[in-house]
C-alpha cells in the first residue's frame, strides 16, 4: 500500500469517533458530560478492544504452539526456522497501522481538549490546601469549593488553573478533563457541558492532609438560568454588611479549610473569640488579637505563630485587597459577638 493509498484511509477516520464506533463502555465509566468526553470514551474504548483482541490471539497462538510442537520423545530437536519474509512484513504492518489509528484518534481529540474557542468564557480556577476557589473576572463573582463551580450549558468554558502552596489538580471525571495547578505557573483547560446537572469535581494529586475532602461540585445550568445566577448573586454581595463580605472572602479565599469559626481545632488556630484575647507564641512572647495582628498575619503568616501550631499557611500578600482585609477583620470581630 503506498502513501498515496493510506492518507484517505487516515482521512476517513471520523473526527468524532464516537459516531463510528459503538463498542464504548457505558457502564465502568463516569457520566459522559461534555462535548469531547465522548471521543476521549471511544478512543479509550477501540484500544481496549484491540488490546484484548490481540492479548487473545496471542495466549491463544502460544497454548496451540506449546501444544503441538512440544517434544513427543526423548532427544527429539526441531528443524530451525530460517526466517519468513512475508509473516516478518505481515506482523510489523498490521499492528503498525493500528498504532496509527491510535495516534490519529487520540490527537485529534487531544487537540480538540488542548486548543478552547476564542469564544469561551473565562475563569480563573486557584487550589490551595484545602479550597478550590473560582474566580469570574468578567463577572466580578468569586466562589468557594463549598459554592462549586457555577457554569452555563452549551457554552465553552476555559478554566486559567494556578496553585498558591503545593501541587493539586483539578479532575471532572464527567467532562474527562484533569489539569495540575502549579504554584507560579498557570494552566488551562476548557469544557463546555452539554446539559444541565451536577458532577464532581476532585482533587487528583496527593496534597496533604485533606486531600480526599478537596472535593467541589460544578453545577451546570441553562444559559438563562445562569444569566440570572449571576446577576442575583452580585445583588446578593452588592447588599452585605462589611462582615458578611469578609464571611464570604473567608470561604473563597480558602480560610475555613484551616480555621474554624466555632472553637474546633483545625490545621490552625479555631477565630471564635479571638479579637482582643491575647495569644501565646511559639518563641515565647504574646501578642493581642487586634487589627494590626491580624493583617500581618495574612500578609506575613509567618511572623508570629501562635504556641501549639506549625507554620503552614500560604501568605496573603497582593491577593487580597485593602477593603477585604478590612472586611475579614470586622468578620473576624464579628465571631466575639455571636457568643
Ligand atoms: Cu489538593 Cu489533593
Amino acid at each position: 500500500m503506498t502513501a498515496a493509498a493510506i492518507l484517505p484511509l487516515l482521512a476517513s477516520i471520523p473526527a468524532h469517533a464516537s459516531d463510528a464506533f459503538p463498542l464504548t463502555p457505558r457502564w465502568w465509566l463516569p457520566e459522559s458530560a461534555s462535548t469531547f468526553s465522548d471521543d476521549v470514551d471511544t478512543t479509550f474504548a477501540f484500544i481496549y478492544w484491540v488490546d484484548v483482541a490481540f492479548f487473545l490471539m496471542i495466549v491463544a497462538a502460544i497454548l496451540y504452539f506449546a501444544f503441538a510442537y512440544r517434544r513427543r520423545k526423548e532427544g527429539q530437536r526441531t528443524s530451525p526456522v530460517r526466517g519468513n519474509h512475508a509473516l516478518e512484513f505481515a506482523w510489523s504492518f498490521i499492528p503498525s497501522l493500528f498504532l496509527i489509528a491510535f495516534f490519529v484518534m487520540g490527537f485529534r481529540t487531544y487537540m480538540d481538549m488542548q486548543i478552547p474557542p476564542a469564544d469561551s468564557m473565562d475563569i480563573r480556577v486557584t487550589g490551595q490546601k484545602w479550597n478550590w476557589s473560582f474566580e469570574y473576572p468578567k463577572q466580578g463573582i468569586t466562589l468557594s469549593s463549598a459554592d462549586g463551580l457555577v457554569v452555563p450549558a452549551n457554552t465553552p468554558v476555559r478554566l486559567t488553573i494556578t496553585s498558591v502552596d503545593v501541587l493539586h489538580s483539578f479532575f471532572i471525571p464527567a467532562f474527562r478533563t484533569k489539569k495540575d495547578a502549579v504554584p507560579n505557573r498557570y494552566t488551562s483547560e476548557w469544557f463546555e457541558a452539554k446539559h444541565p446537572g451536577d458532577y464532581h469535581i476532585f482533587c487528583a494529586e496527593y496534597c496533604g492532609d485533606d486531600h480526599s475532602r478537596m472535593t467541589s461540585t460544578v453545577h451546570v445550568l441553562e444559559p438563562a438560568a445562569f444569566t440570572a445566577w449571576v446577576a442575583d448573586h452580585k445583588a446578593a454581595s452588592a447588599s452585605m454588611s462589611p462582615a458578611e463580605r469578609g464571611q464570604n472572602l473567608f470561604k473563597t479565599q480558602g480560610c475555613a479549610a484551616c480555621h474554624s469559626v466555632d472553637g474546633t481545632r483545625l490545621v490552625g488556630p479555631s477565630l471564635k473569640g479571638k479579637y482582643g484575647v491575647e495569644e501565646q507564641l511559639t518563641d515565647g512572647t504574646t501578642v493581642t488579637v487586634d487589627d494590626n495582628y491580624i493583617r500581618e498575619s495574612l500578609e506575613s503568616p509567618g511572623a508570629k505563630i501562635v504556641a501549639g501550631f506549625a507554620p503552614q499557611m500560604p501568605p496573603y500578600q497582593g491577593r487580597l485587597k485593602d477593603d477585604e482585609i478590612s472586611a475579614l477583620i470586622d468578620f473576624i470581630k464579628s465571631l466575639n459577638e455571636e457568643e
